[in-house]
């Protein structure tokens, strides 16, 4: 099992089983489905957007979809992936009690394979930090790339390095890397380090690092704050 799966889908047990609606709720950090931690930065930056009429989004790691319901029901036209069927099934029954359209469908975004289509937005609300490795996050952003319409846009919002970020002493971080390992059993993907097993957990880079990384996989960086940006693709590329 890739290091990515059973914290992600402990999580979305764990939110079945007390009812709530959207992963943020786990950390009190939400109480209702329509109101998602990057609805502000979607609601200032879709306005300022060149996007044809009916945009077809995907969005990657959609979660129980609260932005995918929220695009569809802006006129998108969306089809919406994460990993966990507990979070899909949670995210069909809200859009339809929302009346909205999205294809939604599990799949990994690492392994996604050749694309099929391209969109004019790609988007990922918080999915980018729980891929670490190198060669998965190379994995995904190559898949970005082919499914960005040449006039497209990759919208993204992740995790960043945060210096009053606490780690617990589970956790190690890699100052060098940006990366966050979880002490844990030897698994696949585990590696050890001075003597004790851990997976990876989280990337946090800091901004520059990510603008780098974004522009390394033929992104051109339109704007960022922080762990917001908007990204075209570089032409050429
Ligand atoms: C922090 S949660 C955010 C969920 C949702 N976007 C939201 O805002 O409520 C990260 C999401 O990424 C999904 N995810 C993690 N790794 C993934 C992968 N390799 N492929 C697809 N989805 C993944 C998780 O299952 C989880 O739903």
């Amino acid at each position: 099992m890739r290091y990515y799966y059973a914290e992600h889908q402990a999580a979305y047990q764990r939110l079945v089983q007390q009812g709530l609606t959207q992963w943020s709720d786990l950390f009190g950090e939400t109480d209702e489905y329509d109101v998602f931690p990057n609805r502000p930065f979607l609601e200032r930056t879709l306005s300022e957007l060149d996007l044809p009429p009916e945009p077809d989004v995907l969005e990657y790691g959609c979660g129980t979809g609260p932005a995918a319901c929220f695009l569809a029901a802006r006129g998108f036209r969306v089809d919406a992936i994460d990993l966990i069927p507990e979070a899909i099934t949670l995210a069909r029954r809200f859009a339809q009690q929302r009346g909205v359209e999205v294809n939604f469908s599990v799949q990994d975004v690492c392994t996604m394979g050749a694309r099929s289509k391209q969109y004019a937005v790609v988007l990922d609300s918080y999915c980018l930090q729980s891929i670490v490795t190198d060669p998965d996050r190379t994995s995904l952003l190559t898949a970005v790339h082919d499914r960005l319409k040449d006039t497209g846009y990759y919208v993204l919002s992740t995790a960043i390095y945060d210096p009053d970020r606490i780690y617990e002493c589970t956790f190690r971080y890699d100052t060098t890397t940006g990366i966050c390992y979880q002490a844990a059993d030897p698994a696949d993907d585990a590696v050890q380090l001075d003597g004790t097993w851990y997976l990876p957990h989280r990337r946090h880079l800091h901004p520059a690092a990510l603008r780098a990384e974004l522009e390394a996989a033929g992104f051109h960086v339109i704007s960022q704050e922080g762990g917001d940006v908007i990204c075209a693709k570089r032409h050429g590329t």
